[in-house]
C-alpha cells in the first residue's frame, strides 16, 4: 500500500526546525506504519513529491516520490546489529525513529537510541545521476520549507489521538554521527584527538552532565588523598581492600547481606553504594554515589530512567558493556535483550570519565574484570526537559523480567571512612 490522497493520517505535526530532525515514535506495533514526510503547506495541483518510511515485517522502505519518479530504498538483511529483524519489534515497546536533515540531503531509519550501529537506513538521497539532483533537492530537501511528518496505518486506527500524542517526539537535531563515550577536559584538547574524534570533550557535554563533570573532576577527589591526621598509617585503598577481602569484616558483611538484590541468585551480582551529601530533588536518589566493585563483581543490565551521568573512576578499572534501548512487553513482562546483546564494550581505569544521557550509553552494564577493586564516583541528574523524572533505575532481574531498582544507600562516605578507620585501628591492636 502506498500513500494516497484517501489516506489519512492517524497523527501529524511540524518539525520544530525547518528542514531537520528526528521524528521519535515510542510504541508497541505488532502491524506495518508509515511515517510521511511531506510540505507543510503543499501545492496539491503541482506539487505531490514526499518522503516516506514504511516499516513492515522484517523489512523497511524509503521512497522519495516525486509526479513523475520513484526513489525506493530498501533495507538490506542481515543487518549487523538487528539481523534479520529490521522492521516493527511485535507486541514489544520500542522506538523507532526517523532522522530528516535536508543540509546533508539524508534520511536515516533506526530502532532503540540514535546511534550508527542502530541506524537500519542511511541513505544519502542525493547521490542520483547528475540530472535528477535538482528535482532531488528542490522536492525533498528545500531548506526553507516547513514539513510536516504524518503517521499512517496500515489498517485501521484502534487507538486515540490522545493516545498517539504520548508516544511521538521530536529531536531538533538530525542524528548525524556518534558521540565517544569517554569525556577529556577540554583543556587537554590538541589537534590529533579532535581530528579522529575521540573523545567528547568537557565543554561539549549536554550541561547536566558538565555541571557532573566540572565536581567530580577536581583535583582531591582521589580516594588516596583521604588522609586522617589522628592516624597516619591509614590508608583508604588498603582499607577498603582488606574490608571487602576479609570475612566478617565491614565490607565483606554488607556485600554478604546484598546478594540477590538484583534478583538473581550470582552472588557476583553486589557492589556497595555510599552516598554523598544530600537529595536536592534534582536526581534519581542522592546525586554523588561512591560505587566500590569487588573483583569480579559488577551490575545487571539497567538503564537510568533517562537521566544524565557522570561516571569518574577512582581506582582500578571496569568494563562497561553498552546496549541498545530495551524493548519490552507492555506491564514489564519480557524484556528481549540478553547480557550477549550488547552492542560494544568499553574499559575505564583510574581517572578516566564516561558519560551518559538520555541518548546515549543509557542501558549498560558494568563489570569489574580486574584483581583488585574497583571504586567510581558516580553522579546523575535529571534533564530540564525530563518531565517524568523516573526515580528508579530499570534493570534486568530474574528471567529476563524487567525491575525497578530504587537508589539507596549503604553508607554515607563519612561513615565509611570512620567505620574502616576504627576497624584498621581494632586490625592493629590484635
Ligand atoms: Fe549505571
Amino acid at each position: 500500500m502506498t500513500s494516497t490522497e484517501q489516506d489519512k493520517p492517524t497523527w501529524c505535526k511540524p518539525f520544530p526546525v525547518i528542514g531537520k530532525g528526528t521524528f521519535l515514535f515510542n510504541v508497541s506495533r505488532n502491524r506495518p506504519f508509515r511515517i510521511i514526510v511531506r510540505d507543510l503547506v503543499p501545492n496539491s495541483q503541482i506539487d505531490t513529491s514526499f518522503i516516506e518510511m514504511k516499516v513492515g515485517y522484517e523489512e523497511a522502505i524509503l521512497t522519495c516520490k516525486t509526479d513523475n519518479h520513484n526513489f525506493v530504498y530498501p533495507s538490506k538483511k542481515p543487518h549487523p546489529f538487528f539481523g534479520n529483524n529490521i522492521g516493527i519489534e511485535k507486541d514489544l515497546f520500542c522506538t523507532y525513529w526517523l532522522s530528516y536533515d535536508s543540509d546533508r540531503m539524508i534520511v536515516k531509519y533506526g530502532k532503540g537510541y540514535r546511534m550508527n550501529m542502530t541506524t537500519i537506513l542511511n541513505e544519502n538521497v542525493y547521490l542520483v545521476k547528475e540530472s535528477l539532483r535538482k528535482i532531488i533537492k528542490d522536492a525533498f530537501f528545500n531548506p526553507t520549507v516547513h514539513r510536516n511528518v504524518e503517521l499512517y496505518d496500515e489498517v485501521d486506527v484502534t487507538y486515540s489521538m490522545m493516545d498517539v500524542e504520548t508516544v511521538v517526539d521530536f529531536d531538533h537535531l538530525p542524528f548525524v554521527s556518534d558521540r565517544p563515550p569517554i569525556a577529556v577536559d577540554s583543556s587537554m584538547l590538541n589537534m590529533f584527538d579532535l581530528d579522529e574524534g575521540r573523545f567528547t570533550y568537557s565543554a561539549s557535554l549536554p550541561k547536566e552532565c558538565l555541571e557532573l563533570y566540572t565536581n567530580v573532576t577536581a583535583k582531591n577527589v582521589d580516594l588516596a588523598l583521604m588522609e586522617d591526621d589522628s592516624c597516619p598509617d591509614f590508608n583508604l585503598v588498603d582499607a577498603i581492600r582488606n574490608s571487602i577481602r576479609t570475612p566478617d569484616a565491614l565490607l565483606h558483611g554488607i556485600l554478604k547481606s546484598k546478594e540477590g538484590e538484583f534478583g538473581k541468585s550470582d552472588p557476583r551480582q553486589t557492589y556497595l553504594r555510599i552516598t554523598l551529601g544530600h537529595e536536592f530533588g534534582n536526581s534519581p536518589g542522592v546525586p554523588y554515589v561512591l560505587e566500590i566493585w569487588p573483583s569480579d563483581h559488577g551490575s545487571p543490565i539497567h538503564n537510568h530512567g533517562n537521566s544524565y551521568g557522570v561516571i569518574r573512576v577512582l581506582h582500578g578499572g571496569l568494563t562497561i558493556n553498552v546496549y541498545n534501548k530495551t524493548s519490552q512487553v507492555k506491564q514489564s513482562t519480557t524484556y528481549t535483550p540478553d547480557d550477549q546483546d550488547y552492542m560494544f564494550d568499553f574499559n575505564v581505569k583510574k581517572d578516566d570519565v564516561t558519560w551518559i544521557s538520555p541518548n546515549w550509553y543509557q542501558t549498560h552494564k558494568l563489570w569489574n574484570n580486574t584483581d583488585d577493586f574497583c571504586a567510581t564516583i558516580q553522579c546523575y541528574k535529571y534533564g530540564e526537559n525530563d518531565n517524568t523524572h523516573w526515580p528508579y533505575f530499570d534493570y534486568v532481574a530474574s528471567c529476563n523480567v524487567m525491575d525497578e531498582f530504587e537508589p539507596n544507600s549503604d553508607l554515607t562516605f563519612t561513615e565509611l571512612f570512620n567505620k574502616l578507620k576504627d576497624e584498621f585501628l581494632s586490625s592493629k591492636s590484635k
